[in-house]
């Protein structure tokens, strides 16, 4: 048994006066001294649910079931609330708060009289910023999603939250829904509390939070509304107060085997593409070092098992029944495929023998390794005179996108395309449509102007739908670049993540509107085809600070100043010092 932080706030007893003072005020709304210096562990509900936050909102009525375990293993339990990071709400986007919801948890987590903490996960940015959080302060840390919604229907088949989005964006574009229709059949992929119901960001990082060892095993796939949801959120919170006796730490389960674990589980499941930049992250508050080139090396040969839509057909309900997590990692390791079965996890044993002898239970939702969906369904990582890293994955290019583009017997691997460029997603919006642009099939659209600096925050804008005409000619993807990001719920075959970002003087600055662009995925290139000389003289027309609007709040700036690239997790720079903040003592006594 450790000795506990908490006892250096409320029974100090090299500061007998400032004990009173630390506890009078959480005795008043009812604790007892009996509760807050008996030696309990206190441990904190970091609270990603409200009303801003609908996806998360269930975390409320489970906070319920997370204090009685807590209270049932000893523990005390502190609300702590989490500021909001709301997907689908936020402007200009809610990956802008992810640090700024990372930067509040650590200073709470670090100056309040905590033990240990249960991370209530779930809508896309809440996942990676508790464990961004945890990471940086070290305490004894558990993970709980919220669970997926129940799965959407319209006229008899699954629609799935997010990515019937951007299916119903092109039916409107081609006038074969009204506005009305829209709103009826977006509506129907959401029927329930819970995240987004498709292999989106959500269930990605939920998903890779259980796979780093995170979550008790099971946890992650567990739909929002069912009873196990529920049992899964008590058991939680008895488990967080043996960690804390224990003393079991982010650091010694989210090692660099872990992510390693984490990289491949994401391409079995069909992760998104959001995932690299939140696990480079949480790995760099880790001082694990975690790049994009390890995301392709350990992640592209891997098969996709899972049958999720965007990149397959089914939903969250079926994910769970087919096994889930355990399932996925139980076929991997039977495989030899799970590089680190030995790794650990928040229960006390590894993940190897958690999931040792777990199979899918629906072969058609969770497929076996020999017959998989795809056989490698990971990233690429390409750099060129456009960028030094972006990623596509490679799992979500449809056989029509394969064969107008990657079809070439000499060069399978490889397309040239005219660059047409918009600065923004206004620009995109105000000019998608007009003919005289010219855009046909040999195009490649490019989004500049919405990574971390310039948008700021990187908003999921880059994947673009090409125009209506294209559109009603059966043409419903074009190859699109851009310095942003793209929801994991679209299924758009498109680079991204470009780092450095355009507002940064990357590559993606200098490109212009009729610019030949060659890609090349088996070379892992992506350059435009303009000399040196060229590419000199336009560098030396940019203005200083291309591509960034002004700021709004205070956050923006501090943000837009401190940033760091989305091939390195759009982290604050500097902030990965003060790692394993905990046990450098606590802070100094308020009065
Ligand atoms: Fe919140 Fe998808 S928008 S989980
Ligand atoms: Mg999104």
């Amino acid at each position: 048994m450790t000795s506990l932080r908490s006892r250096l706030w409320f029974d100090n007893p090299d500061n007998r006066e400032m004990t009173a003072l630390y506890l009078e005020r959480y005795l008043n709304y009812g604790l007892t001294r009996e509760e807050l210096q008996g030696n309990k562990p206190i441990i904190a509900i970091a609270q990603t649910g409200s009303d801003l936050s609908p996806c998360n909102r269930h975390h409320l009525e489970l906070e319920k079931r997370v204090r009685d375990g807590i209270r049932a293993a000893g523990g005390v339990p502190m609300q702590v609330p989490v500021h909001p990071i709301q997907e689908t709400g936020k402007r200009p986007t809610a990956a802008l708060d992810r640090n700024l919801a990372y930067l509040s948890l650590v200073e709470t987590l670090n100056g309040y009289p905590l033990d240990g903490v249960v991370l209530m996960i779930g809508c896309d940015k809440t996942t990676p910023a508790l464990l961004m959080a945890a990471a940086t302060v070290d305490i004894p840390a558990i993970a709980l999603s919220v669970g997926p919604m129940l799965n959407g229907w319209f006229k008899g088949k699954r629609t799935g939250s997010g990515t019937i989005v951007w299916k119903a964006r092109e039916m409107h574009a081609a006038g074969e829904i009204d506005d009305a229709g829209f709103m009826e059949i977006v509506a129907s992929s959401t029927p329930s509390v819970g995240y987004c119901n498709t292999m989106g960001t959500a269930t990605t990082m939920n998903s890779l939070a259980e796979a780093l060892g995170m979550q008790l095993p099971g946890a992650a796939a567990i739909p929002a509304p069912y009873r196990q949801r529920g049992h899964v959120s008590y058991q939680t919170g008895e488990r967080i107060v043996q960690m804390v006796h224990d003393d079991l730490r982010p650091s010694a389960i989210m090692t660099r085997e872990a992510f390693e674990n984490a990289i491949v589980v994401n391409s079995a499941i069909g992760g998104s593409t959001n995932a690299p930049i939140h696990l480079n992250a949480i790995a760099r508050h880790l001082g694990v070092p975690l790049d994009n080139d390890d995301w392709q090396r350990l992640g592209h040969r891997i098969p996709l098992l899972v049958n999720l839509q965007p990149a397959g057909e089914y939903l969250g309900e079926d994910y769970y029944h087919a096994g889930g997590v355990p399932a996925v990692v139980g076929q991997l390791a039977e495989a030899g495929m799970l590089p680190h079965p030995d790794a650990p996890t928040v229960n006390g044993r590894s993940i190897g023998e958690n999931c040792a002898g777990r199979a899918s239970e629906l072969p058609e939702v969770i497929l076996p390794v020999a017959a998989p969906m795809l056989k490698d369904a990971g990233f690429v990582n390409l750099r060129g005179n456009l960028f030094d890293s972006a990623i596509m994955k490679t799992s979500v290019i449809s056989r029509a996108f394969r064969d107008r583009y990657l079809s070439n017997p000499d060069d399978p691997e490889a397309f040239e395309g005219r660059a047409i460029v918009f600065d923004g997603p206004e620009d995109f919006h105000d000019r998608i449509d007009d003919e005289s642009l010219g855009i046909d099939e040999t195009c490649i659209l490019i989004m500049r102007g919405a990574g971390p600096i310039g948008y700021p925050g990187a908003a999921e804008v880059v994947n673009m739908r090409p125009p209506a005409y294209l559109i009603k000619r059966d043409i419903h993807e074009l190859p699109c670049i851009g310095d942003g990001r793209q929801s994991g719920t679209s299924g758009s075959p498109s680079i991204l993540n470009a780092s450095p970002e355009a507002a940064a003087g990357g590559g993606l600055a200098l490109v212009r509107t009729g610019d030949r662009l060659r890609i090349d995925l088996a070379k892992g290139t992506a350059d435009m085809l303009v000399d040196e000389a060229e590419l000199a003289a336009r560098r030396a027309a940019l203005p200083a600070q291309p591509f960034t609007p002004g700021n709004q709040t205070p956050w923006q700036e501090i943000f837009r100043e401190r940033v760091g690239p989305l091939s390195e997790g759009m982290t604050l720079r500097g902030a990965e010092v003060y790692r394993g903040t905990a046990a450098k003592g606590v802070p100094r006594d308020n009065h």
